[in-house]
């Protein structure tokens, strides 16, 4: 089910987007699972309820930063597996509109990034620690409070809850282009959400929508792309081989992947990929025909952190000059080159060179193969020719001669295929 289609055309030339994680949880900033680590009861939860106020929230300058970055889409949290609702759900009274903040987030993200081109999507937790049916099992913050344990649940109430928010998000919000469950586990998978029904009621209201394949077990597994929905999630991994089917035929996946080592705002910490890194995640993805959605998690009052800015700035003037080596881009299915990667849209292949070799930078496979080879960032002619001294190697050859790479980023030098 996570074969191409033509809901999913434009996804796959998209190929980079923006996750954002925020919530209550932004408060006490040690990440989206703090209720679950520390063990925390609702009450001692409750305080964060009651202040919260993100009155730096402007999802205006986010969807400028987003849009800036060169991403193409965007996946906003509309509630975590804290049960604390960004939107105005009527179906409970934990939501964003009964904070002193009193704004539906959800609704000014859609309207913003909608308005600066981006397409929009929703996360929501299939899991609700909030929700008084749902099961206390080994992931809820009250696994150890017996007396909360034997209070009697009904979990179909909850399905019927979570089922009713989806179709809240699905239908007060206009066009919605993706929706993002999150997750399966145990024996929590599957029918157990009554999943088809979930499936067929988002199709009906949404009928070009796309969705993760979270609503089924072994999801975790890249290579398990027989689990269900359009695209396959794999999470803080680039699947070694991208994903492909049982019979080898190759799916659609997005890697998530966060900037430092949490997704909700960390504050402590500062443990941040490079720009590079995160190019060459980008580049990596797409070499093995998947997106790279990067995680930013916002501050409590509504800002990205610097470093987050820094960041997203520097991979957007990275794209600027070489985003049609990604965009539109796939799998060249040629063997990873030594000095760094390949991705390919119809006749025209890009070299990503990461590193730069003492000499001329080796195109194993390709001698004869190529028509022209320009520097994608300036249209600048690269030398081909074949090294006096190259051996009997079936190898087109480029010649940087510079000590460094014109770009440290990633250097990408586009070759016309003949
Ligand atoms: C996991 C986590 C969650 C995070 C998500 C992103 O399933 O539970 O906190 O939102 O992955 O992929």
């Amino acid at each position: 089910m996570t074969t191409a289609t033509s809901r999913t055309d434009w996804f796959t030339q998209a190929r980079f987007g923006l996750f954002l994680h925020w919530g209550l949880y932004s408060i006490p900033a040690r990440g989206e699972w703090v209720r679950h680590y520390e063990k925390i009861p609702l009450e001692a939860y409750q305080p964060f309820f009651e202040e919260w106020n993100p009155r730096r929230y402007d999802p205006k300058k986010w969807a400028a930063l987003a849009r800036q970055a060169g991403q193409k889409y965007a996946v906003m949290g509309a509630k975590h597996h804290e049960g604390f609702c960004m939107f105005d759900t009527q179906l409970t009274d934990y939501k964003c509109t009964n904070t002193p903040g009193g704004r539906d987030l959800a609704r000014e993200y859609v309207e913003a990034f909608r308005a600066e081109g981006l397409r929009v999507g929703f996360y929501f937790s299939l899991i609700d620690w909030h929700h008084p049916d749902y099961p206390v099992d080994r992931l809820h913050p009250l696994r150890d409070d017996a007396a909360f344990k034997a209070k009697p649940r009904d979990f179909n109430r909850y399905l019927d809850f979570m089922h009713g928010q989806v179709r809240e998000l699905l239908t007060n919000y206009g066009k919605i282009d993706i929706i993002w469950f999150d997750f399966s586990y145990d024996d929590m998978a599957g029918e157990k959400w009554r999943a088809a029904e979930l499936v067929k009621m988002t199709r009906s209201l949404q009928s070009d929508i796309i969705m993760d394949n979270r609503l089924v077990a072994g999801h975790e597994d890249p290579s398990n792309a027989a689990a269900y929905g359009d695209f396959a999630s794999p999470e803080q991994i680039i699947p070694p081989e991208g994903v492909v089917n049982a019979r080898g035929e190759p799916q659609v996946w997005e890697a998530c992947i966060t900037m430092n080592k949490h997704w909700g705002y960390a504050r402590d910490d500062h443990e941040f990929k490079s720009p590079q890194q995160i190019v060459h995640m980008l580049v990596e993805c797409v070499s093995k025909g998947g997106n790279l959605l990067l995680n930013v998690g916002p501050t409590a009052l509504g800002e990205f952190q610097p470093e987050s800015i820094d960041r997203l700035a520097a991979i957007g003037a990275w794209l600027d000059r070489n985003g049609t080596s990604i965009y539109g881009c796939g799998n060249a299915n040629l063997p990873k080159p030594e000095w760094g990667r390949y991705t390919r849209n119809g006749n025209m292949l890009y070299a990503h060179i990461f590193n730069k070799p003492a000499g001329p930078i080796a195109l194993l496979g390709l001698q004869d193969k190529i028509r022209k080879a320009r520097l994608l960032s300036d249209g600048s002619e690269v030398n081909m020719s074949r090294p006096w001294n190259a051996g009997k190697t079936n190898a087109e050859f480029l010649h940087l001669p510079c000590a460094q790479l014109p770009d440290e980023l990633d250097t990408v030098v586009a070759l016309e295929l003949k």
